[in-house]
């Protein structure tokens, strides 16, 4: 279990001593409380979210006011861990200053540690501005679900030498505008190590191979609750979806057997 008291500005010296940073996305506080305790050291509050637990067909629909009631929740379960929120579509496109009042809204309403938002060389003064106004950012470049309709669908980025090349920039473009950290989504797996080996900040991949800094997985996904899922990244740490299944059948067998509540289930 990692016992390290974490900081967002602290991150970059767990990257000069080698340290491989864990992270899972999470919902809510009971999620947040048992994850804390298996040392996961982020906690991504992810506009996934929409999907995941709202199911809606992308994460363009999130709102502000859905990520802040689902970061508070985290926050509320966890003492140590970092908790990162995702800013959500149109939250900080529209302008610095919309970005600034709304990332602002997130660490004041949600006291989390930190927004993620989406994006490369575009991006570069929103970052800057919120990191000088104290807003630690997490940046996000390859697959990036808020774009998913101008990428085309869900597949690996950076392959042609052009995009590699981009994507490079961007990388070295956001760590000096100050972001704290890089999630890397579905990249080439030497691109990602090569984009990593390139910064000072650690890079996060999701699908991008073992050369990123740490890694994040959805947390549904990892714990086999969405079956239908089942990119070649994705490990599945245990199969809850059938352990649920198996849980309410026999619940409901038992209630229509008469079985439950038992004797033993009942006050006299
Ligand atoms: O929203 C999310 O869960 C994410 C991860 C896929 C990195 O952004």
């Amino acid at each position: 279990m990692a016992e390290t008291r974490l900081s967002m500005p602290g991150l970059v010296g767990l990257k000069r001593e080698g340290r491989r940073l864990v992270m899972l996305t999470c919902y809510d506080a009971l999620f947040a409380r048992l994850l804390e305790q298996a040392g996961i050291d982020l906690l991504l509050v992810g506009d996934s979210v929409n999907e995941v637990l709202a199911g809606r067909r992308s994460t363009l629909s999130a709102t502000l006011d859905q990520m802040i009631y689902h970061a508070a929740s985290v926050r509320r379960g966890t003492d140590r861990a970092l908790v990162v929120v995702d800013l959500p579509f149109l939250a900080y496109q529209v302008s610095v200053e919309e970005a600034i009042r709304h990332a602002g809204r997130i660490l004041a309403e949600t006291d989390c540690h930190a927004v993620k938002l989406e994006g490369g060389r575009v991006m570069v003064p929103t970052v800057a501005a919120l990191t000088a106004r104290g807003i630690p950012v997490v940046a996000h470049l390859g697959l990036t679900p808020q774009s998913i309709h101008g990428l085309g669908g869900y597949r690996v980025q950076g392959r042609s030498p052009a995009d590699a090349e981009r994507l490079r920039a961007d990388a070295l473009a956001l760590q000096e505008a100050g972001a704290s950290a890089i999630v890397l989504e579905l990249l080439p797996q030497g691109l990602a190590r090569e984009i990593s080996a390139s910064l000072t900040i650690p890079t996060i991949g999701i699908g991008s191979g073992a050369g990123c800094d740490g890694q994040v997985l959805v947390l549904h996904d990892m714990l086999g609750l969405n079956e239908g899922f089942a990119p070649k990244f994705l490990r599945h740490y245990a199969e809850l979806a059938g352990v649920v299944r198996d849980a309410a059948g026999r619940y409901a067998d038992e209630v229509r057997a008469g079985e439950y509540p038992g004797p033993d289930h009942a006050f006299d």
